[in-house]
């Protein structure tokens, strides 16, 4: 059997501190702290411990070639530990499933650094809202209480500023200033399915192509790009949008066209819904809801294993969902944007991996329910819609 190391790892010496209660009771302090090796590795789902043995053995060999142990191993039984975590990668073909995880890591071209905080930063199984609820970080005043001030809103430097005129608003300032995030939508009123269109054509299609050659096409669109790439696609949730049969689409940002993908059956999509927003209730009554779900190796074919390709995708997202606002806005339709979202289960539903492309957003748009029954921030009260 041949190894090589697999090809992102990063080590954290970790410190967990138990009490004894008994020595607590009796006023002697007794904090006992526990120090352990965890290492983080893009491929696999969660930290995996690491004794010292294991922890020098994965510094001493290859990640980039295949090495042949000794025989007999010394290391054998760490060795084996260690494939069977998968933090040693084996070419034998049992062991093929961590290989192929590995292998599309390194081939869509991560840096190191992002690619174990992108996998680890992923959730799963999250309910973000009864989380905050129980720790007291539902409201304004919850969070004041349990974490104390945050820092100033504004933190002027010494000095005199000079003043700026103040035009008088026009139209685009109103339009601006009406955009809110909407945590009440309507749910007996259906998104017009060319209302629908018109946002997306506004903010994710495509009006123009520069191809250098067949296989080399850059697009141009409403939203800018990190390296004009382009790399985030869409992906739309029909809950309750007129004309369209309730599931997944694939959005066509070139044809301005949707592909029906396979879905769950519809009376679960609004528990699915729900699950991939975390549990956000108000988010997964919107009757649209849009997916932003970059293909990282189109911007890492570019920026390849690059501190800042993942930076510059992430801002991608922001400036579509500020686009999808904007638009939405101009319609009289509300709109949010929430990261808190669970991505393995919306990458299952999409059929992507999360690690060539995988869901970093999630948008909705729809009507903006006569009642507020979930906070929201508009101090000015603009309504739209
Ligand atoms: C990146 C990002 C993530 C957000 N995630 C959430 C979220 O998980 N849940 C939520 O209720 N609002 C979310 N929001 C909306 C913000 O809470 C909202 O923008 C903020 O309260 C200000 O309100 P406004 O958008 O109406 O001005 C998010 C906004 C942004 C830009």
């Amino acid at each position: 059997m041949r190894v090589r190391r697999c090809t992102h790892v990063v080590l954290e010496p970790r410190e967990s501190v138990s009490f004894d209660i008994a020595a607590l009771l009796r006023g002697r302090a007794a904090a006992d702290s526990r120090f352990e090796w965890v290492a983080f590795a893009s491929h696999l789902d969660g930290p995996v411990a690491v004794d010292e043995a294991a922890r020098d053995l994965l510094g001493s060999i290859s990640a980039r070639r295949w090495s042949e142990r000794p025989q007999p191993d010394p290391h054998a039984a760490t060795v084996s530990a260690l494939v069977e975590c998968g933090l040693l990668l084996a070419d034998t073909t049992g062991h093929h499933g961590m290989r192929d995880r590995d292998e599309t890591l390194r081939d869509a071209n991560w840096w190191s650094l992002t690619a174990i905080a992108h996998r680890h930063s992923r959730w799963a199984g999250v309910d973000s809202v009864s989380d905050m609820r129980a720790q007291g970080l539902d409201t304004a005043t919850g969070l004041r209480a349990t974490l104390g001030p945050p820092p100033p809103s504004v933190l002027p430097l010494a000095g005199l500023y000079q003043p700026l005129p103040q035009q008088g608003a026009d139209a685009f300032d109103q339009l601006l200033a009406n955009r809110a995030t909407c945590r009440n939508f309507d749910q007996d009123k259906p998104l017009e399915l060319p209302l629908l269109a018109q946002l997306l054509q506004r903010t994710v299609m495509a009006h123009a192509e520069v191809r250098i050659d067949p296989e080399t096409v850059f697009l141009k669109k409403n939203v800018p790009s990190g390296g004009g790439l382009h790399p985030t696609e869409t992906w739309l949730l029909a809950l309750r949008v007129e004309g369209l049969a309730p599931g997944f689409y694939h959005y066509h940002p070139v044809q301005h066209a949707l592909l029906p993908r396979p879905s769950p059956a519809p009376e679960t999509l609004a528990e699915l819904a729900r699950r991939m927003l975390s549990g956000q209730e108000w988010f997964a009554d919107a009757p649209a809801l849009l997916i932003l779900a970059p293909r990282f190796e189109r911007s890492f074919w570019k920026y390849r294993n690059h501190a800042k390709a993942y930076r510059a995708v992430l801002l991608d997202v922001g400036h579509i969902s500020q686009a999808i606002y904007t638009s939405a806005t101009a319609a009289g339709l509300a709109s949010f944007v929430t990261a808190a979202i669970n991505e393995e289960e919306v990458d299952r539903a999409l059929g992507v991996d999360g690690a060539g492309q995988g869901a970093v957003a999630i948008c909705g748009v729809g009507w903006r329910a006569a009642e507020q029954v979930t906070a929201e921030f508009d101090p000015p009260r603009h309504r739209p819609g």
